[in-house]
């Protein structure tokens, strides 16, 4: 029965490390240096670093717009509820990057609202 007991404990320690936080996913963005039909282009790094794979990350859109388009097996842009999810139906491993580029005037902040940690 004490055993049990430390084995549950410890199945219900690891668990609570496997979950990831949302600060575990890194967005970065810079300047290409490109402009495209005069507006500056901009580079955006997300990083898992969470020890876990994480899914179904989803950014806040609202309001974003690019004029150039986005593939969206990178980003499923919904400008209607204004969340944008990152590479649909695709883990994104542990210190895994997805990159992509849009061009608009200002820079849109992009946070992570919600993703899902597979561990
Ligand atoms: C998304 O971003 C917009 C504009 O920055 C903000 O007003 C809104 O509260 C954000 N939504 C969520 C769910 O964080």
């Amino acid at each position: 029965m004490k055993i049990l007991t430390i084995i549950l404990f410890f199945v219900l320690v690891s668990e609570g490390y496997g979950k990831c936080l949302l600060n575990d996913i890194s967005v970065t963005q810079t300047r290409t240096g490109v402009i495209v039909k005069g507006k500056p282009e901009w580079s955006v790094t997300v990083t898992n670093k969470c020890s876990c794979a994480q899914t179904n990350v989803i950014l806040n859109c609202s309001g974003f717009q690019s004029l150039e388009s986005i593939d969206p097996s990178v980003l499923t842009v919904s400008t209607n509820t204004g969340f944008c999810l990152l590479t649909p139906g695709q883990l994104i491993n542990k210190d895994g990057i997805v990159s992509f580029k849009y061009t608009w005037g200002n820079q849109f902040s992009l946070n992570p609202i919600s993703s899902q940690s597979s561990c």
